[in-house]
């Protein structure tokens, strides 16, 4: 059920935490089904509820200092300045867990991920609740992320106790995750980035001192993030993605696609087969040329933020890919807004997203 986030539903959610049950509640990135972080058979419950499988871990959220420290010891210095600067915000830690920490929650591993979200019913829930919060993004597992209190609601009905609702969340995309685990062993100088989110590379060069590099998937055979191994943030039907950045060739790239589909339509059609139905999902400044372009098999154009601020794209995005459904297409052809800054976290959920990049 969504509720508003007043103080006395803030209070009532904090109370269902305290007593080991389940609450999906905004924050900055994504909104997130969060149970007690300190509570095992509480944290079960999100596992069971997402299909989540066992070995991807949790994100602790913290509302202040003190429960950092019981989650998780021997922090490097510079973690400390990286949270100054960026808490509460999007940027998650993975440090060495604490025992107070159940292995539910991260995975039977000995690290722990956690964050301080900025946003004020994220903040005002946790502090009601005076636990930390275990809280993964609260969508079924595979499904894009939830940037609505309704999204929630579609993935999970009535199964959630309480749903808060803090409106459309500011980025849209999860947090940035960089591993400081075992910098102090000296197994590491530099920190990797293991999933890009709003806080960017350059951003966190500030104050590292050198632009922290992206992990790639396994780093000597090892998952590392265990989440980057699984199908993500998945449409319902499969997802055709340019890869090119340059404007020109993308809007080529997909007529050529479109040439595709309608000769294979005409085909069909002589055969009597149901002609496959394609939906687009672009920027701003491109939905009149595809719109004019007028082929028979474009069912649905989902405009997605704007070239010009790839920002809006990032926010946009898992709400424009609910839009497309088996219902409406067989397909979706989709842009992109390049690779930098926050194009870098976009272009990790597209790629993850897509059946196939040209
Ligand atoms: O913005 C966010 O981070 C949102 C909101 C709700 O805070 N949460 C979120 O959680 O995106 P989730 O569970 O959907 O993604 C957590 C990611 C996964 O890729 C997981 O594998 C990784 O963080 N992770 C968690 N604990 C880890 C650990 N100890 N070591 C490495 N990666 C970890
Ligand atoms: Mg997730």
């Amino acid at each position: 059920m969504i509720h508003k986030s007043t103080l006395e539903n803030i209070r009532r959610a904090a109370q269902i935490l305290v007593k080991g049950g389940v609450v999906a509640f905004p924050t900055e990135t994504v909104y997130g089904l969060g149970a007690n972080a300190l509570d095992a058979g509480a944290v079960k419950k999100i596992f069971e509820a997402k299909g989540r499988p066992s070995d991807n871990p949790l994100i602790v959220h913290i509302a202040d200092m003190k429960e950092l420290k019981m989650v998780a010891y021997d922090i490097p210095e510079v973690a400390f300045k990286l949270m100054k600067k960026f808490w509460p915000g999007p940027l998650t830690f993975v440090l060495k867990k604490t025992r107070a920490v159940p292995e539910i929650v991260t995975a039977g591993g000995q690290t722990v991920a956690v964050r301080m979200p900025k946003h004020p019913v994220a903040l005002a829930l946790l502090k009601a609740a005076k636990c930390p919060v275990a809280a993964p993004s609260a969508n079924l597992a595979g499904k894009p992320s939830p940037t609505t209190a309704a999204h929630v609601s579609e993935d999970f009905g009535d199964t959630i106790e309480m749903i808060l609702d803090g409106g459309k969340t500011k980025h849209g995309l999860e947090s940035t995750v960089i591993d400081f685990s075992g910098m102090n062993d000296g197994n590491h100088q530099r920190v990797e980035i293991l999933r890009s989110g709003a806080i960017t590379g350059d951003m966190l060069s500030e104050i590292l001192g050198y632009k922290p590099k992206t992990a790639t998937h396994r780093a000597g055979g090892k998952v590392r993030s265990p989440g980057l191994k699984y199908k993500h943030y998945a449409p319902s039907v499969p997802m055709i993605l340019i890869g090119a950045t340059d404007k020109k060739k993308m809007v080529e790239l997909i007529q050529k696609k479109l040439n595709g589909f309608d000769k294979k339509l005409r085909i069909r059609q002589k055969s009597g087969e149901a002609p496959e139905r394609v939906g687009i999902l672009c920027v701003k400044e491109h939905a009149a040329l595809y719109s004019a372009l007028k082929y028979p098999a474009v069912k649905k154009i989902v405009v997605c933020g704007s070239l010009k601020k790839p920002q809006t794209f990032g926010r946009e995005l898992y709400a424009s890919l609910r839009k497309f459904n088996k219902k409406n297409v067989d397909f979706i052809l989709a842009e992109n807004v390049g690779n930098q800054g926050i194009g870098q976290a976009i272009w990790d959920r597209l790629s993850r997203a897509a059946t196939e990049i040209i």
